[in-house]
């Protein structure tokens, strides 16, 4: 049932890690998803959908790692209206605290003939099928009739009926392609409710692509006709332009509760960490101007503004940066902290780290120390995501070792050793146009992978000319791409691990779909 029985309460239902997960070049593993779902916990999302268990091996891992080890939100699967989609998601969710199956089919026209080439008939039976079918294992069921936005709102009528008939919690809308406009997407719900009272009683939720720009609009618009869920990602990740940006949803809710008449349970101060390891995972950045994470969304540039903020905030600033936790750049530690000091630093971050990755985690520390003159908040978040993805690593590739020699008179050569699965440490060499372009060809020669390099982006982690490098980088090799990042105060070895951690997601893809069964009609 409904994580809350608050009548004004927004139940957010975070799916950064199915939906958002789908957007091209973003592979994560099992390691990251855990990572993600547990700051999600931290940001008081209310259910986390984390993943498509039937899709692959992997996505089936990750599922059951977050059921196991997330507590506090319901955790959620994806499955079509298929009695195996269903059986898997279960399976992968079973050991959560508290579950929910989501299951889906297609109710436009479009749909039906041309993507599952079927009839309205089979959609009837199978939505009752798939509905009862997921109520044999848990009470906690969610039902989306795919493509809602564009399909004849008699017969999503008719399938929504049909679904609570069969015990389903959860009625989902989905504005699957983005194409409905704020009063259009209301409307079609008002008629919804006018023809399925039984509505009434299940919680009706928002689903909203940003293919137009207005996924989030059209989610509120949807709040304000009735829906109590919104689906949403951090940063408004997504299949092609994206869903609704769950950072947005909140802080649109607490800043315009008196207008809107709901509120969400979130812990607001976690918005901007949870932006900041999304974007560093996923290798996807945040614009500068995004609205209510990037850089610059309470940064002043005009003179006036600027004389207005100064003499009372309010003139110009609608919201306040430290309700967002974007004033947590803060100094913790000096560098004469012991590891003790660490590990409660990072605790307080909500990082629980023992054993080796504290002791991995406490070397790095000390080399960022010796070089840095303050190490922040900030720094110890890159630091610890850059060393839990190394201890992930064990069925993957990691940088043992590199070395760039370069002169004005010869191009640089690198060397490299990588660790391969299997335990061996493999050594390459090659001579390059440029440092990192010798690095990157070394890597490919120790491994033996034709990685080709499709991103680069070099960030820093803080502001400042001793600032830690950051490196975002997707590779593809043969036809699937993978992502990987790197932390260092060197920006050489930043790009050199975030190359091996791109190469090595890419060649865990490859072996993962090779076992993974093959998902036709994937939203
Ligand atoms: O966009 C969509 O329709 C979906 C459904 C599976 C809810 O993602
Ligand atoms: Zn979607």
């Amino acid at each position: 049932m409904a994580p809350s029985q608050d009548k004004d309460r927004v139940i957010l239902f975070d799916t950064t890690l199915r939906d958002g997960e789908q957007s091209p070049g973003i592979s994560l593993n099992a390691q990251e998803k855990l990572e993600i779902a547990q700051q999600l916990a931290r940001l008081g999302v209310d259910v986390i959908e984390a993943g498509f268990p039937i899709a692959s091996p992997g996505d089936f891992a990750a599922v059951q790692a977050i059921a196991r080890g997330v507590e506090g939100p319901v955790i959620a699967g994806l499955a079509r209206a298929f009695p195996e989609d269903i059986n898997t998601a279960f399976a992968a969710l079973k050991e959560a605290e508290r579950l929910r199956i989501h299951t889906f089919i297609s109710t436009s026209d479009i749909h039906i003939q041309h993507q599952m080439q079927n009839t309205r008939d089979d959609v009837r039976r199978m939505a009752r099928e798939a509905v009862a079918h997921a109520r044999s294992f848990c009470e906690d069921v969610e039902f989306s009739p795919m493509d809602a936005t564009r399909s004849d709102v008699e017969f999503t009528a008719e399938i929504v009926q049909i679904a609570i008939e069969e015990g389903a919690t959860t009625i989902n809308i989905p504005d699957t392609v983005g194409y409905a406009v704020p009063h259009e997407y209301a409307a079609f719900l008002t008629r919804l409710y006018e023809l399925v009272p039984g509505l009434r009683d299940v919680v009706v939720s928002v689903h909203c692509h940003d293919d137009l720009g207005l996924a989030v609009a059209n989610s509120i618009a949807g709040v304000l006709a009735g829906a109590r869920q919104v689906e949403c990602a951090v940063n408004g990740i997504g299949e092609r332009a994206g869903n609704a940006a769950l950072e947005e949803i909140i802080m649109l809710i607490a800043t315009r509760q008196a207008e809107l008449g709901v509120h969400t349970g979130a812990v607001t101060q976690e918005i901007a960490r949870t932006s900041r390891i999304v974007s560093r995972l996923t290798g996807y950045p945040v614009a500068p101007n995004k609205a209510i994470i990037g850089r610059n969304a309470f940064a002043h540039e005009s003179g006036i503004h600027q004389d207005g903020v100064l003499k009372e905030r309010s003139t110009f600033e609608i919201m306040d940066a430290r309700a967002v936790g974007l004033d947590s750049n803060q100094l913790v530690l000096g560098k004469h902290s012991g590891r003790h000091a660490l590990a409660q630093a990072l605790a307080e971050l909500g990082y629980e780290v023992s054993g080796p990755t504290l002791n991995q985690a406490f070397r790095r520390f000390k080399e960022i120390a010796d070089k840095k003159k303050q190490v922040t908040a900030m720094d110890l978040e890159a630091l610890l995501t850059d060393e839990l993805r190394e201890a992930a690593e064990e069925d993957g590739y990691t940088l043992e070792y590199f070395d760039v020699e370069s002169s004005t008179r010869r191009p640089p050569h690198a060397k490299v050793g990588v660790r391969v699965p299997g335990g061996e440490v493999l050594e390459g060499s090659f001579g390059g146009d440029g440092p990192i372009d010798a690095i990157f060809h070394a890597i490919n020669v120790a491994t033996g992978v034709d990685a080709r390099l499709r991103e680069f982006r070099i960030g820093a982690v803080t502001g400042g000319q001793d600032a830690l490098g950051e490196t975002s980088i997707v590779v593809e090799v043969a036809g699937l791409s993978g992502s990987g990042q790197g932390v260092s105060t060197d920006i050489v070895e930043a790009a050199a691990r975030g190359y091996v951690r791109a190469l090595s997601n890419a060649v865990r893809r490859g072996r993962s779909e090779g076992e993974g069964a093959a998902v036709a009609g994937t939203p």
